[in-house]
C-alpha cells in the first residue's frame, strides 16, 4: 500500500502557502496512522516549477520552496523510524530548460557536444522555419521550439514532448546515462527505498525526423479522458508511437536495476508507462528490469461490473505470467479525483473496496482517503501547462492538486498558516481530517478499516490468487484464500445473493447490507468484504 504525497499540496511548515518537506515530516504521524507501507513523493528538486516540479533543474538538489537536501535526509530517517518506506520520483525523459546542461546547449553551436545531450535539429522548409517533424506536445501545440543562435537569428529546434520548458534528453548519449546513475546513487546513498520513474516509456525515440501519420489523432488518443474515439481506433493509434515504448528503454532499466541491486534492503522501482496493448507492460517488469508498472486502467474505468472485471482480470493474468505484482490506482496528481470522476461518494467508496481487495499493490493519492473532491478553480488560478498551452481547452490537472484540508476550523484548513497556492473551496471543511476522524462513517475511517484488514487478513494483500464466481448482472463476486469473499453491487438496486456457505460481514463500503446465514442483501452501489 503506497501513498502518493504531492509535496506542494500536502502540508506547509513555513507559512508561504506551498507545502514542503518539513510539512511531510510533520504529517508522518497521520500517514503512519493510515496503515500504509510506503510513501511516494512527487518531485521536490530544484525547479522553476513550470510543470509542478516535473521540470527538474537539478535532480540532486532540493528546491528552496520545498526545503534542503538535509530535510530530504531527515524525511527518509523519520519515515523509516515511523515504519514507512520512502520512494522518490525520478524524471528521466526531460530536464527543465533551466538545467545547466540546457543553458550551456543554448549558448553552444549546432553540432556541439552540449547540444548532443538533447534533441537539437535544423528545421525544415524555407530557412528552417518549420519544425523537424510534425509531432505534437502532450500538453498541446508542437513538440518543437526554435532557439535564437549566437548571431541573433532563429536557428535550430529542440524536442519537448511536454512543455517548451521541458527539453527531452537524448538517451543515445552516454553522458545522459551517467548523470542519471549518479542521481540514483545520490539518493540511494541517502537511504531512499526506491523510485517512481516518470514517463518511463518515453526515453528512447525512433525515427525522430519522420512525420507521424496522424498527429492530431494521436493527441486525441492520448487524452484518455476524452470520449468519442472508438476502442479500435484508439488502440491502433496508441500501439506504435515513435516516441513511446521503444525497445531502447529496456537497456536503460537493466542498467538501473544493477545499480539498485547493489544496495542493501528491499529497494524497488515503479514505472509510469502508458503502453499499448497492455500486454506490453510486462516487458518493463521482466526479471532484471523494474519491479512494478502502474496500471492506469481504473482511472478510466466506470463503476460498471463487466468493465471492472475485464480490467482486473487482464492485469492479474498478464502480471502473473511474468511473476510481477499487479498494481491499482484510483487517483493521482494527473487525473480527476475519484469522487469527482464517478460523481457519487457511494460509488467511490464501493470502487475503493473493490480495488483494495485485489491482489497486488495499491497506490493511494493524497486526499483520496478523505473522499476529497476536485477543487473548482477560476482560469486565473490554474497553473497546469496543459491548461495554459491549450488556451483552456484542456482543463488541466490543477483541480486534483488543491492543498489538503487538515483542520476544519483553521485558516487554510490547517494546510498552512500563511496561504494556499491554489485556493481551497469552502466545502473542503467537510473533508478535513479532524472532522473525518471523529465520524465513524467517514471515508477516512473506511480506508483505515480496509487498510488494517488488508494487513490482518491472510487472504488479502500479498499476491495470493483470486477466483471469480458467476453472479447476477452488475455484481462482482470473487473469493480469495482464507475464506475471503468480495461482493460488489454496481447497480442502482439492492440485490440478494445466496452464497454457498454461511458468511459474516467484515466490512461494507456503506451501511445497509444484511446477512442471514448464507443469504446476503447487497445495497445499491455497495461493496462487501465477507468472511466465509
Ligand atoms: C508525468 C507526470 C506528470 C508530468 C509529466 C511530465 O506524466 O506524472 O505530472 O506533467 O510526466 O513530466
Amino acid at each position: 500500500m503506497i501513498y502518493q504525497v504531492y509535496p506542494r499540496s500536502f502540508r506547509d511548515s513555513n507559512g508561504d502557502g506551498i507545502g514542503d518537506l518539513r510539512g511531510v515530516i510533520e504529517g508522518l504521524p497521520y500517514l503512519s496512522s493510515l496503515g500504509i507501507d510506503a510513501i511516494w513523493l512527487s518531485p521536490f528538486y530544484k525547479t522553476p516549477n513550470k510543470d509542478g516540479g516535473y521540470d527538474v533543474a537539478d535532480p540532486r538538489d532540493v528546491d528552496p520552496m520545498f526545503g534542503t537536501v538535509k530535510d530530504a535526509e531527515d524525511l527518509i530517517t523519520s519515515a523509516h523510524d515511523a515504519g514507512l518506506r520512502v520512494i522518490f520520483d525520478i524524471v528521466p525523459n526531460h530536464f527543465s530548460s533551466e538545467h545547466i546542461w540546457f543553458q550551456k546547449a543554448l549558448n553552444s553551436l549546432p553540432g556541439s557536444s552540449e547540444r548532443a545531450r538533447f534533441h537539437f535539429f535544423d528545421g525544415r522548409g524555407v530557412d528552417g522555419n518549420e519544425p523537424p517533424n510534425n509531432w505534437n506536445s502532450l500538453f498541446n501545440g508542437p513538440s518543437w521550439s526554435r532557439v535564437i543562435e549566437a548571431d541573433g537569428k532563429p536557428g535550430q529546434w529542440y524536442l519537448h514532448l511536454f512543455d517548451s520548458s521541458q527539453p527531452d534528453l537524448n538517451w543515445d548519449n552516454p553522458e545522459v546515462h551517467e548523470d542519471f546513475i549518479k542521481t540514483l546513487r545520490f539518493w540511494l546513498d541517502r537511504g531512499v527505498d526506491g523510485f517512481r520513474i516518470d514517463v518511463a516509456h518515453g526515453l528512447a525515440k525512433d525515427e525522430i525526423l519522420k512525420d507521424h501519420r496522424d498527429p492530431a489523432g494521436l493527441t486525441q488518443a492520448l487524452r484518455l479522458d476524452l470520449p468519442g474515439m472508438s476502442k479500435e481506433v484508439r488502440a491502433g493509434l496508441l500501439s506504435d508511437v515513435p516516441f513511446f515504448d521503444r525497445e531502447g528503454v529496456h537497456a536503460i532499466y537493466k542498467d538501473w536495476r544493477k545499480v539498485i541491486d547493489e544496495y542493501d534492503g528491499d529497494r524497488m522501482t515503479v514505472a509510469e508507462a502508458f503502453v499499448y496493448p497492455s500486454s506490453r507492460q510486462t516487458r518493463y517488469v521482466r526479471p532484471g528490469e523494474l519491479h512494478q508498472i502502474f496500471n492506469f486502467d481504473f482511472l478510466a474505468t466506470d463503476w460498471e461490473a463487466s468493465a471492472l472485471r475485464e480490467a482486473a482480470e487482464r492485469s492479474i493474468t498478464e502480471m502473473n505470467e511474468i511473476g510481477a505484482s499487479p498494481t491499482w490506482a484510483l487517483d493521482n496528481h494527473d487525473s480527476p479525483r475519484l469522487v469527482s470522476r464517478v460523481k457519487d461518494p457511494a460509488k467511490a467508496r464501493a470502487f475503493a473496496l473493490f480495488s483494495q481487495a485485489l491482489p497486488g499493490s495499491q497506490y493511494i493519492y493524497q486526499g483520496e482517503e478523505l473522499g476529497l473532491i476536485d477543487g473548482e478553480l477560476s482560469p486565473s488560478d490554474r497553473q497546469d501547462p496543459a491548461f495554459i498551452r491549450s488556451g483552456g481547452a484542456d482543463i488541466g490537472r490543477d483541480g486534483a492538486r488543491v492543498p489538503l484540508p487538515w483542520k476544519a476550523d483553521e485558516k487554510y484548513f490547517g494546510f498552512s498558516n500563511g496561504g494556499s497556492w491554489l485556493p481551497q473551496m469552502d466545502s473542503y471543511k467537510n473533508y478535513a481530517m479532524d472532522v473525518e476522524e471523529k465520524d465513524p462513517a467517514s471515508f477516512l475511517n473506511l480506508y483505515r478499516s480496509s487498510l488494517a484488514l488488508r494487513k490482518q487478513h491472510a487472504g488479502l494483500g500479498g499476491d495470493s490468487g483470486i477466483t471469480w464466481h458467476e453472479a447476477p448482472e452488475g455484481i462482482l463476486y470473487f473469493s480469495r484464500a482464507a475464506g475471503f469473499v468480495l461482493l460488489a453491487n454496481t447497480t442502482d438496486k439492492s440485490i440478494e445473493i445466496t452464497l454457498p456457505k454461511p458468511a459474516m460481514i467484515l466490512l461494507q463500503s456503506q451501511g445497509g447490507a444484511s446477512l442471514t446465514g448464507s443469504v446476503v442483501t447487497v445495497p445499491a452501489n455497495t461493496t462487501l468484504w465477507l468472511q466465509q
